[in-house]
Protein backbone atom coordinates (compact mmCIF):
# COMPACT_ATOMS: atom_id res chain seq x y z
CA UNK A 1 0.00 0.00 0.00
CA UNK A 2 1.63 3.54 -0.73
CA UNK A 3 2.35 5.62 2.48
CA UNK A 4 -0.40 7.44 3.56
CA UNK A 5 -1.18 11.15 4.86
CA UNK A 6 0.05 11.97 8.61
CA UNK A 7 -2.34 13.00 11.13
CA UNK A 8 -1.27 16.89 10.33
CA UNK A 9 -2.16 16.51 6.89
CA UNK A 10 -5.76 15.64 6.28
CA UNK A 11 -6.72 15.05 2.76
CA UNK A 12 -9.24 17.04 0.65
CA UNK A 13 -12.62 15.35 -1.20
CA UNK A 14 -14.90 17.56 -2.79
CA UNK A 15 -17.69 18.56 -0.81
CA UNK A 16 -16.59 17.39 2.61
CA UNK A 17 -14.72 19.32 4.72
CA UNK A 18 -11.75 17.23 6.79
CA UNK A 19 -11.82 17.24 10.50
CA UNK A 20 -8.89 19.63 11.75
CA UNK A 21 -5.48 19.31 11.76
CA UNK A 22 -4.46 18.64 15.89
CA UNK A 23 -2.37 21.78 16.55
CA UNK A 24 0.46 19.85 18.35
CA UNK A 25 1.10 16.33 17.67
CA UNK A 26 -0.99 14.42 20.39
CA UNK A 27 -4.78 14.78 21.18
CA UNK A 28 -5.83 14.73 24.44
CA UNK A 29 -8.05 11.00 24.44
CA UNK A 30 -6.60 7.91 25.92
CA UNK A 31 -9.29 4.99 24.54
CA UNK A 32 -10.64 5.92 21.35
CA UNK A 33 -13.10 3.74 20.27
CA UNK A 34 -13.59 4.39 15.45
CA UNK A 35 -16.94 2.56 13.81
CA UNK A 36 -18.43 3.65 10.89
CA UNK A 37 -21.22 5.06 12.44
CA UNK A 38 -20.67 7.44 15.48
CA UNK A 39 -22.24 6.24 19.08
CA UNK A 40 -25.53 8.39 19.11
CA UNK A 41 -28.74 8.97 16.96
CA UNK A 42 -30.08 12.16 16.25
CA UNK A 43 -33.66 12.91 17.54
CA UNK A 44 -36.08 15.52 16.99
CA UNK A 45 -38.33 16.01 20.21
CA UNK A 46 -41.57 17.42 19.38
CA UNK A 47 -40.41 21.35 19.39
CA UNK A 48 -38.35 20.27 16.09
CA UNK A 49 -35.40 20.78 18.57
CA UNK A 50 -32.96 17.66 17.57
CA UNK A 51 -30.80 16.63 19.70
CA UNK A 52 -28.31 13.53 19.91
CA UNK A 53 -29.02 10.53 21.91
CA UNK A 54 -26.91 7.48 22.79
CA UNK A 55 -27.24 4.62 20.59
CA UNK A 56 -28.97 1.19 21.94
CA UNK A 57 -26.71 -0.93 21.32
CA UNK A 58 -24.43 -3.78 22.98
CA UNK A 59 -21.16 -1.98 21.59
CA UNK A 60 -22.34 0.99 22.64
CA UNK A 61 -23.61 -0.10 26.35
CA UNK A 62 -20.25 -2.28 26.58
CA UNK A 63 -18.05 0.87 26.17
CA UNK A 64 -19.77 3.25 27.63
CA UNK A 65 -18.33 2.83 31.04
CA UNK A 66 -14.88 2.27 29.60
CA UNK A 67 -15.43 5.49 27.88
CA UNK A 68 -16.34 7.40 31.31
CA UNK A 69 -13.56 5.93 33.18
CA UNK A 70 -10.80 5.79 30.73
CA UNK A 71 -11.24 9.40 28.66
CA UNK A 72 -12.67 8.61 25.99
CA UNK A 73 -13.66 9.69 22.05
CA UNK A 74 -15.72 8.09 19.57
CA UNK A 75 -14.72 9.12 16.16
CA UNK A 76 -17.88 8.36 13.25
CA UNK A 77 -19.93 9.01 10.61
CA UNK A 78 -23.04 11.13 12.18
CA UNK A 79 -25.57 9.72 9.25
CA UNK A 80 -26.01 12.60 7.39
CA UNK A 81 -24.20 13.33 4.03
CA UNK A 82 -23.04 16.64 3.20
CA UNK A 83 -23.18 17.59 6.70
CA UNK A 84 -19.30 18.59 8.41
CA UNK A 85 -19.87 18.85 12.33
CA UNK A 86 -17.90 20.05 15.10
CA UNK A 87 -16.65 17.84 18.09
CA UNK A 88 -19.34 17.73 20.61
CA UNK A 89 -19.70 15.79 24.08
CA UNK A 90 -22.74 13.25 24.84
CA UNK A 91 -23.12 10.65 27.37
CA UNK A 92 -19.55 10.84 29.72
CA UNK A 93 -17.98 10.82 26.24
CA UNK A 94 -16.27 13.04 23.15
CA UNK A 95 -18.11 12.35 19.77
CA UNK A 96 -16.50 13.26 16.40
CA UNK A 97 -18.37 13.27 13.69
CA UNK A 98 -16.21 12.29 10.15
CA UNK A 99 -17.81 13.92 7.40
CA UNK A 100 -19.07 11.98 4.30
CA UNK A 101 -20.40 13.56 1.09
CA UNK A 102 -23.58 12.07 -0.98
CA UNK A 103 -21.05 10.99 -3.48
CA UNK A 104 -19.27 8.84 -0.78
CA UNK A 105 -21.90 7.46 0.69
CA UNK A 106 -23.02 6.08 -2.56
CA UNK A 107 -18.99 4.67 -2.90
CA UNK A 108 -17.79 3.64 -0.03
CA UNK A 109 -20.75 2.65 1.95
CA UNK A 110 -23.07 1.60 -0.03
CA UNK A 111 -20.54 0.45 -2.85
CA UNK A 112 -17.62 -0.87 -1.44
CA UNK A 113 -18.43 -1.50 1.93
CA UNK A 114 -21.92 -2.99 1.29
CA UNK A 115 -22.07 -4.31 -2.05
CA UNK A 116 -18.66 -5.88 -2.67
CA UNK A 117 -17.39 -6.68 1.22
CA UNK A 118 -20.37 -7.73 2.72
CA UNK A 119 -21.55 -10.16 -0.02
CA UNK A 120 -17.54 -11.42 -0.02
CA UNK A 121 -17.49 -11.68 3.10
CA UNK A 122 -20.79 -13.43 3.67
CA UNK A 123 -19.34 -16.59 1.13
CA UNK A 124 -20.60 -14.71 -1.91
CA UNK A 125 -24.24 -15.45 -0.95
CA UNK A 126 -24.90 -12.25 -3.15
CA UNK A 127 -22.60 -11.76 -6.09
CA UNK A 128 -19.75 -8.81 -4.70
CA UNK A 129 -19.43 -5.91 -7.49
CA UNK A 130 -15.68 -4.79 -7.93
CA UNK A 131 -15.46 -1.61 -8.93
CA UNK A 132 -12.05 0.41 -8.68
CA UNK A 133 -13.89 4.07 -8.04
CA UNK A 134 -15.65 2.15 -5.08
CA UNK A 135 -12.29 1.04 -3.75
CA UNK A 136 -10.52 4.55 -4.42
CA UNK A 137 -13.55 6.04 -2.36
CA UNK A 138 -13.00 3.63 0.00
CA UNK A 139 -9.13 4.62 0.88
CA UNK A 140 -10.06 7.90 0.55
CA UNK A 141 -12.72 7.86 3.91
CA UNK A 142 -10.04 5.20 5.81
CA UNK A 143 -7.82 7.88 5.66
CA UNK A 144 -10.17 10.66 7.05
CA UNK A 145 -11.06 8.20 9.84
CA UNK A 146 -7.73 7.65 10.69
CA UNK A 147 -6.37 11.42 10.16
CA UNK A 148 -9.64 12.05 12.73
CA UNK A 149 -8.59 9.91 14.92
CA UNK A 150 -4.81 10.66 15.35
CA UNK A 151 -5.87 14.42 16.14
CA UNK A 152 -7.10 13.05 18.76
CA UNK A 153 -5.40 10.38 20.52
CA UNK A 154 -3.36 11.10 23.18
CA UNK A 155 0.18 9.92 23.42
CA UNK A 156 0.47 5.99 24.15
CA UNK A 157 -3.33 5.76 23.89
CA UNK A 158 -5.47 2.60 22.96
CA UNK A 159 -7.41 2.98 19.55
CA UNK A 160 -10.44 -0.19 18.75
CA UNK A 161 -11.75 0.41 15.11
CA UNK A 162 -14.62 -1.78 14.41
CA UNK A 163 -15.27 -3.63 11.55
CA UNK A 164 -15.47 -4.15 7.74
CA UNK A 165 -15.87 -0.49 6.69
CA UNK A 166 -12.25 0.34 8.39
CA UNK A 167 -10.04 -1.90 7.45
CA UNK A 168 -7.80 0.34 6.16
CA UNK A 169 -7.56 2.48 9.37
CA UNK A 170 -4.95 0.49 11.31
CA UNK A 171 -2.42 0.70 8.89
CA UNK A 172 -2.63 4.06 8.06
CA UNK A 173 -2.54 4.88 12.36
CA UNK A 174 0.37 2.90 12.64
CA UNK A 175 2.39 5.00 9.84
CA UNK A 176 0.97 8.27 11.57
CA UNK A 177 1.08 7.29 15.56
CA UNK A 178 3.71 4.74 16.34
CA UNK A 179 2.79 5.18 19.76
CA UNK A 180 -0.99 4.14 19.63
CA UNK A 181 -2.01 0.38 20.99
CA UNK A 182 -4.02 -0.66 18.55
CA UNK A 183 -6.92 -2.87 18.04
CA UNK A 184 -9.87 -4.04 15.38
CA UNK A 185 -12.97 -5.96 15.50
CA UNK A 186 -14.19 -7.79 12.47
CA UNK A 187 -17.73 -8.19 13.22
CA UNK A 188 -18.54 -9.95 9.98
CA UNK A 189 -17.24 -13.47 9.38
CA UNK A 190 -13.95 -13.25 7.64
CA UNK A 191 -14.52 -15.76 4.18
CA UNK A 192 -12.24 -18.53 3.21
CA UNK A 193 -9.23 -17.98 1.65
CA UNK A 194 -10.67 -19.16 -2.10
CA UNK A 195 -13.12 -16.73 -1.36
CA UNK A 196 -11.01 -13.59 -0.43
CA UNK A 197 -8.86 -14.02 -3.17
CA UNK A 198 -11.19 -12.61 -5.39
CA UNK A 199 -10.88 -9.52 -4.23
CA UNK A 200 -8.98 -7.24 -6.65
CA UNK A 201 -7.26 -5.48 -3.66
CA UNK A 202 -6.49 -8.43 -0.97
CA UNK A 203 -2.76 -7.43 -0.66
CA UNK A 204 -4.28 -4.34 0.85
CA UNK A 205 -6.85 -4.94 3.32
CA UNK A 206 -4.67 -7.71 4.69
CA UNK A 207 -1.84 -5.00 5.44
CA UNK A 208 -4.61 -2.14 6.09
CA UNK A 209 -5.83 -5.22 9.42
CA UNK A 210 -2.37 -6.47 9.88
CA UNK A 211 -1.68 -2.46 10.79
CA UNK A 212 -3.79 -4.27 14.42
CA UNK A 213 -1.81 -5.24 17.36
CA UNK A 214 -4.49 -7.51 17.65
CA UNK A 215 -7.27 -8.59 15.19
CA UNK A 216 -10.46 -9.77 16.80
CA UNK A 217 -12.81 -12.16 14.56
CA UNK A 218 -16.21 -13.65 15.92
CA UNK A 219 -15.23 -17.21 15.37
CA UNK A 220 -11.89 -19.41 15.53
CA UNK A 221 -12.82 -20.26 12.08
CA UNK A 222 -12.74 -16.67 11.32
CA UNK A 223 -9.43 -16.11 12.66
CA UNK A 224 -7.80 -19.44 10.79
CA UNK A 225 -9.15 -17.69 7.29
CA UNK A 226 -7.30 -14.95 7.57
CA UNK A 227 -4.15 -16.48 8.56
CA UNK A 228 -4.46 -18.52 5.76
CA UNK A 229 -4.81 -15.63 3.59
CA UNK A 230 -1.85 -13.43 5.23
CA UNK A 231 0.62 -16.83 4.46
CA UNK A 232 -0.99 -16.76 1.20
CA UNK A 233 -0.47 -13.39 0.32
CA UNK A 234 1.67 -12.03 1.95
CA UNK A 235 4.37 -14.60 3.05
CA UNK A 236 4.71 -13.50 6.42
CA UNK A 237 5.82 -15.32 8.96
CA UNK A 238 2.99 -17.34 11.30
CA UNK A 239 3.30 -19.01 14.86
CA UNK A 240 0.67 -20.06 16.36
CA UNK A 241 -1.72 -16.55 16.21
CA UNK A 242 0.72 -14.50 15.91
CA UNK A 243 1.80 -12.62 12.86
CA UNK A 244 5.81 -11.90 11.70
CA UNK A 245 4.94 -8.25 9.96
CA UNK A 246 8.40 -6.96 8.67
CA UNK A 247 10.12 -3.97 8.60
CA UNK A 248 8.78 -1.47 5.62
CA UNK A 249 10.37 2.11 5.05
CA UNK A 250 7.25 3.40 7.27
CA UNK A 251 7.05 0.93 9.90
CA UNK A 252 9.83 -0.66 12.23
CA UNK A 253 9.32 -5.11 12.12
CA UNK A 254 6.04 -5.81 14.96
CA UNK A 255 4.13 -8.84 15.56
CA UNK A 256 0.38 -8.61 14.79
CA UNK A 257 -2.27 -11.29 16.25
CA UNK A 258 -5.15 -12.48 15.33
CA UNK A 259 -7.50 -14.53 17.75
CA UNK A 260 -11.52 -15.00 18.35
CA UNK A 261 -13.32 -13.31 20.85
CA UNK A 262 -17.06 -13.89 20.11
CA UNK A 263 -19.11 -10.97 20.78
CA UNK A 264 -22.15 -11.03 23.07
CA UNK A 265 -25.11 -8.34 24.13
CA UNK A 266 -25.94 -7.12 27.06
CA UNK A 267 -27.14 -9.27 28.77
CA UNK A 268 -28.57 -7.77 32.28
CA UNK A 269 -31.07 -5.12 30.71
CA UNK A 270 -32.47 -7.48 28.45
CA UNK A 271 -33.11 -9.71 31.67
CA UNK A 272 -34.16 -6.23 33.43
CA UNK A 273 -36.77 -5.78 30.30
CA UNK A 274 -38.31 -9.14 30.45
CA UNK A 275 -39.18 -8.66 34.35
CA UNK A 276 -40.95 -5.32 33.78
CA UNK A 277 -44.22 -5.70 34.23
CA UNK A 278 -45.24 -3.17 31.18
CA UNK A 279 -43.28 -5.75 28.97
CA UNK A 280 -45.01 -8.98 30.26
CA UNK A 281 -48.17 -7.22 29.57
CA UNK A 282 -47.39 -6.08 26.53
CA UNK A 283 -46.05 -9.67 25.21
CA UNK A 284 -49.86 -10.55 26.44
CA UNK A 285 -51.40 -8.67 24.33
CA UNK A 286 -49.08 -9.42 21.27
CA UNK A 287 -50.79 -13.23 21.94
CA UNK A 288 -54.05 -11.90 22.00
CA UNK A 289 -53.63 -9.61 19.05
CA UNK A 290 -52.70 -12.93 16.90
CA UNK A 291 -56.24 -14.93 18.36
CA UNK A 292 -54.35 -16.70 20.89
CA UNK A 293 -52.75 -19.30 19.16
CA UNK A 294 -51.23 -22.27 20.71
CA UNK A 295 -47.96 -21.84 19.37
CA UNK A 296 -46.36 -18.34 18.23
CA UNK A 297 -42.94 -18.30 16.29
CA UNK A 298 -40.82 -15.24 15.91
CA UNK A 299 -38.02 -14.11 13.54
CA UNK A 300 -36.19 -11.02 13.49
CA UNK A 301 -33.89 -9.79 11.45
CA UNK A 302 -31.95 -6.76 8.97
CA UNK A 303 -34.42 -7.13 5.79
CA UNK A 304 -30.87 -8.80 4.26
CA UNK A 305 -29.82 -11.64 2.00
CA UNK A 306 -27.91 -13.22 4.44
CA UNK A 307 -30.00 -14.05 7.07
CA UNK A 308 -32.15 -16.76 5.25
CA UNK A 309 -35.95 -15.37 5.34
CA UNK A 310 -36.40 -16.42 2.32
CA UNK A 311 -35.68 -20.24 3.29
CA UNK A 312 -37.40 -20.12 6.26
CA UNK A 313 -40.89 -18.63 4.64
CA UNK A 314 -40.68 -21.52 2.04
CA UNK A 315 -40.14 -24.62 5.26
CA UNK A 316 -42.78 -22.33 6.98
CA UNK A 317 -44.94 -22.19 3.71
CA UNK A 318 -44.63 -26.13 2.99
CA UNK A 319 -45.31 -27.47 6.62
CA UNK A 320 -49.18 -25.07 6.31
CA UNK A 321 -49.23 -26.83 2.56
CA UNK A 322 -48.68 -30.51 4.36
CA UNK A 323 -50.99 -29.58 7.64
CA UNK A 324 -48.33 -30.19 9.76
CA UNK A 325 -49.33 -26.77 11.33
CA UNK A 326 -52.36 -24.83 10.77
CA UNK A 327 -53.40 -20.52 10.77
CA UNK A 328 -55.87 -21.78 13.65
CA UNK A 329 -52.92 -23.60 16.11
CA UNK A 330 -49.73 -21.36 14.66
CA UNK A 331 -48.85 -17.40 13.80
CA UNK A 332 -45.40 -16.44 12.48
CA UNK A 333 -44.34 -12.91 13.30
CA UNK A 334 -41.59 -11.98 10.92
CA UNK A 335 -39.95 -9.28 11.97
CA UNK A 336 -37.80 -7.48 8.94
CA UNK A 337 -36.02 -4.35 9.82
CA UNK A 338 -35.40 -1.84 6.73
CA UNK A 339 -31.90 -1.84 5.92
CA UNK A 340 -29.62 -0.23 3.29
CA UNK A 341 -32.64 0.06 1.18
CA UNK A 342 -30.68 2.20 -1.70
CA UNK A 343 -28.55 -0.75 -2.52
CA UNK A 344 -29.75 -2.73 -5.66
CA UNK A 345 -29.53 -6.45 -3.99
CA UNK A 346 -31.25 -5.10 -1.08
CA UNK A 347 -34.38 -3.88 -3.51
CA UNK A 348 -34.81 -6.55 -5.09
CA UNK A 349 -34.54 -8.96 -1.65
CA UNK A 350 -37.68 -7.04 -0.74
CA UNK A 351 -39.70 -7.47 -3.82
CA UNK A 352 -38.65 -11.66 -2.79
CA UNK A 353 -39.57 -11.23 0.70
CA UNK A 354 -42.95 -9.90 0.31
CA UNK A 355 -44.13 -11.45 -2.80
CA UNK A 356 -43.60 -14.88 -0.60
CA UNK A 357 -45.39 -13.24 2.27
CA UNK A 358 -48.66 -12.51 0.12
CA UNK A 359 -48.14 -15.71 -1.72
CA UNK A 360 -48.30 -17.86 1.82
CA UNK A 361 -50.52 -15.70 3.67
CA UNK A 362 -52.74 -15.45 0.18
CA UNK A 363 -53.44 -19.14 0.43
CA UNK A 364 -53.96 -19.94 3.85
CA UNK A 365 -55.04 -16.96 5.96
CA UNK A 366 -58.62 -16.94 6.54
CA UNK A 367 -60.82 -13.87 7.97
CA UNK A 368 -59.68 -14.65 11.42
CA UNK A 369 -55.85 -15.90 11.07
CA UNK A 370 -53.09 -15.01 9.20
CA UNK A 371 -50.12 -17.20 8.99
CA UNK A 372 -47.49 -14.44 8.48
CA UNK A 373 -47.58 -11.16 10.26
CA UNK A 374 -44.87 -9.59 8.26
CA UNK A 375 -43.82 -6.44 9.97
CA UNK A 376 -41.26 -4.30 8.16
CA UNK A 377 -40.51 -1.63 10.77
CA UNK A 378 -37.60 -1.37 13.61
CA UNK A 379 -38.74 -1.39 17.26
CA UNK A 380 -37.61 -0.40 20.16
CA UNK A 381 -35.65 -2.65 22.87
CA UNK A 382 -39.19 -2.73 24.66
CA UNK A 383 -41.17 -3.99 21.86
CA UNK A 384 -38.56 -6.62 20.79
CA UNK A 385 -38.18 -8.18 24.67
CA UNK A 386 -42.20 -7.88 24.70
CA UNK A 387 -42.24 -10.17 21.02
CA UNK A 388 -38.90 -12.83 22.86
CA UNK A 389 -41.47 -13.18 25.67
CA UNK A 390 -44.52 -13.72 23.35
CA UNK A 391 -42.61 -16.46 21.20
CA UNK A 392 -42.69 -20.17 22.23
CA UNK A 393 -39.93 -20.58 19.19
CA UNK A 394 -37.30 -18.45 17.34
CA UNK A 395 -36.19 -18.94 14.09
CA UNK A 396 -32.76 -18.13 13.36
CA UNK A 397 -31.87 -19.16 9.94
CA UNK A 398 -29.38 -17.15 8.47
CA UNK A 399 -26.86 -18.23 5.53
CA UNK A 400 -24.25 -16.65 7.20
CA UNK A 401 -23.72 -14.47 10.11
CA UNK A 402 -20.76 -13.22 11.73
CA UNK A 403 -22.47 -14.18 15.06
CA UNK A 404 -26.22 -13.31 15.19
CA UNK A 405 -26.96 -10.86 18.58
CA UNK A 406 -30.60 -11.91 18.23
CA UNK A 407 -30.94 -15.66 18.72
CA UNK A 408 -28.70 -14.32 22.41
CA UNK A 409 -31.12 -11.78 23.25
CA UNK A 410 -33.65 -14.31 22.61
CA UNK A 411 -32.72 -16.77 25.22
CA UNK A 412 -31.25 -13.76 27.70
CA UNK A 413 -35.01 -12.66 27.77
CA UNK A 414 -36.41 -16.17 28.08
CA UNK A 415 -35.92 -15.82 31.85
CA UNK A 416 -38.40 -18.98 33.23
CA UNK A 417 -36.50 -21.32 31.02
CA UNK A 418 -39.24 -21.13 28.85
CA UNK A 419 -39.18 -21.37 24.55
CA UNK A 420 -37.13 -22.96 21.93
CA UNK A 421 -34.35 -21.30 19.54
CA UNK A 422 -34.03 -22.95 15.97
CA UNK A 423 -30.50 -21.73 15.17
CA UNK A 424 -28.08 -22.24 12.04
CA UNK A 425 -24.98 -23.57 12.11
CA UNK A 426 -23.91 -20.78 9.72
CA UNK A 427 -23.87 -18.13 12.60
CA UNK A 428 -21.38 -17.57 14.66
CA UNK A 429 -23.63 -18.20 17.85
CA UNK A 430 -24.02 -21.88 17.24
CA UNK A 431 -20.33 -22.22 18.51
CA UNK A 432 -21.82 -20.73 22.05
CA UNK A 433 -25.64 -22.09 21.78
CA UNK A 434 -25.33 -25.47 21.40
CA UNK A 435 -28.23 -26.62 23.24
CA UNK A 436 -30.62 -25.13 20.24
CA UNK A 437 -31.91 -27.15 17.49
CA UNK A 438 -29.04 -26.53 14.86
CA UNK A 439 -30.05 -26.17 11.43
CA UNK A 440 -28.49 -26.14 8.17
CA UNK A 441 -31.21 -23.97 6.29
CA UNK A 442 -30.33 -25.39 2.97
CA UNK A 443 -32.04 -27.94 3.60
CA UNK A 444 -35.77 -27.55 3.77
CA UNK A 445 -36.56 -31.22 4.85
CA UNK A 446 -34.50 -30.32 7.99
CA UNK A 447 -35.48 -27.01 8.68
CA UNK A 448 -39.56 -27.98 8.63
CA UNK A 449 -38.18 -31.09 10.61
CA UNK A 450 -36.99 -28.75 12.99
CA UNK A 451 -39.50 -26.45 13.22
CA UNK A 452 -42.14 -29.08 14.05
CA UNK A 453 -39.71 -30.50 16.45
CA UNK A 454 -39.31 -26.96 18.23
CA UNK A 455 -43.15 -26.72 18.21
CA UNK A 456 -43.45 -30.40 19.52
CA UNK A 457 -40.89 -30.18 22.23
CA UNK A 458 -41.64 -31.94 25.96
CA UNK A 459 -40.95 -28.75 28.57
CA UNK A 460 -38.30 -30.52 30.22
CA UNK A 461 -36.29 -31.14 27.54
CA UNK A 462 -36.61 -27.40 26.06
CA UNK A 463 -36.27 -26.20 29.85
CA UNK A 464 -32.81 -28.14 30.22
CA UNK A 465 -31.78 -26.66 26.91
CA UNK A 466 -32.69 -22.98 27.41
CA UNK A 467 -31.26 -23.30 31.25
CA UNK A 468 -27.67 -23.78 29.68
CA UNK A 469 -27.82 -21.83 26.88
CA UNK A 470 -28.99 -18.75 29.53
CA UNK A 471 -26.18 -19.78 31.43
CA UNK A 472 -23.85 -19.58 28.92
CA UNK A 473 -25.18 -15.83 27.61
CA UNK A 474 -25.38 -14.56 31.61
CA UNK A 475 -21.48 -15.74 32.20
CA UNK A 476 -20.54 -14.27 28.57
CA UNK A 477 -22.14 -10.73 28.06
CA UNK A 478 -20.14 -7.81 25.90
CA UNK A 479 -18.73 -6.18 28.45
CA UNK A 480 -16.98 -9.53 29.47
CA UNK A 481 -15.92 -9.98 25.15
CA UNK A 482 -14.96 -5.92 25.73
CA UNK A 483 -12.99 -6.70 28.98
CA UNK A 484 -11.28 -9.69 27.21
CA UNK A 485 -10.09 -7.78 23.89
CA UNK A 486 -8.70 -4.72 25.76
CA UNK A 487 -7.08 -7.05 28.01
CA UNK A 488 -5.73 -9.03 25.60
CA UNK A 489 -4.74 -5.93 23.81
CA UNK A 490 -2.59 -4.44 26.47
CA UNK A 491 -0.85 -7.67 27.80
CA UNK A 492 0.11 -8.33 24.30
CA UNK A 493 -0.05 -12.70 25.14
CA UNK A 494 -2.71 -14.52 23.24
CA UNK A 495 -5.63 -15.53 24.96
CA UNK A 496 -8.73 -17.39 24.13
CA UNK A 497 -12.64 -15.78 23.94
CA UNK A 498 -15.08 -17.89 25.38
O1 LIG B 1 -23.09 -6.55 11.35
C1 LIG B 1 -22.40 -5.52 10.77
C2 LIG B 1 -23.12 -4.19 10.85
O2 LIG B 1 -22.33 -3.19 10.27
C3 LIG B 1 -23.50 -3.81 12.26
O3 LIG B 1 -22.46 -3.20 12.93
C4 LIG B 1 -24.69 -2.93 12.04
O4 LIG B 1 -25.52 -2.88 13.14
C5 LIG B 1 -25.37 -3.59 10.87
O5 LIG B 1 -24.36 -4.25 10.14
C6 LIG B 1 -26.15 -2.60 10.00
O6 LIG B 1 -25.24 -1.76 9.43
P1 LIG B 1 -25.52 -0.41 8.62
O7 LIG B 1 -26.96 -0.07 8.75
O8 LIG B 1 -24.65 0.60 9.29
O9 LIG B 1 -25.08 -0.70 7.24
Amino acid sequence: MEPVLSAAQPSTTPGVTPPAAPEGQFGDFDFIVVSNRLAVDRVVDEHGESAWRRSPGGLVTALAPVMAKADGAWVGWHGAPDETLEPFDESNMRLVPVPLSAEEVELYYEGFSNATLWPLYHDVIASPEFHRTWWDSYRRVNERFAVATASVAAEGATVWVQDYQLQLVPKMLREARPDLKIGFFNHIPFPPLEIYAQLPWRRQVIEGLLGADLIGFQRPSDASNFLRCVRRFKGYTIKSQQVYVPADEATPAYVSRAEAFPISIDTASITELAHRPDVIERSREIRRELGDPQHILLGVDRLDYTKGIGHRLKAYGELLEDGAITVEDAALIQVASPSRERVEQYRLLREDIEGAVGRINGTHDTMKNTAIRYLHHSYPVEEMVALYLAADVMLVTALRDGMNLVAKEYVAARTGNTGMLVLSEFAGAADTLRQAILVNPHDIDGLKAAIVSAISMPKVEAMRRMRLMRRQVVQNDVERWSQAFLNALQSGSPTHGD
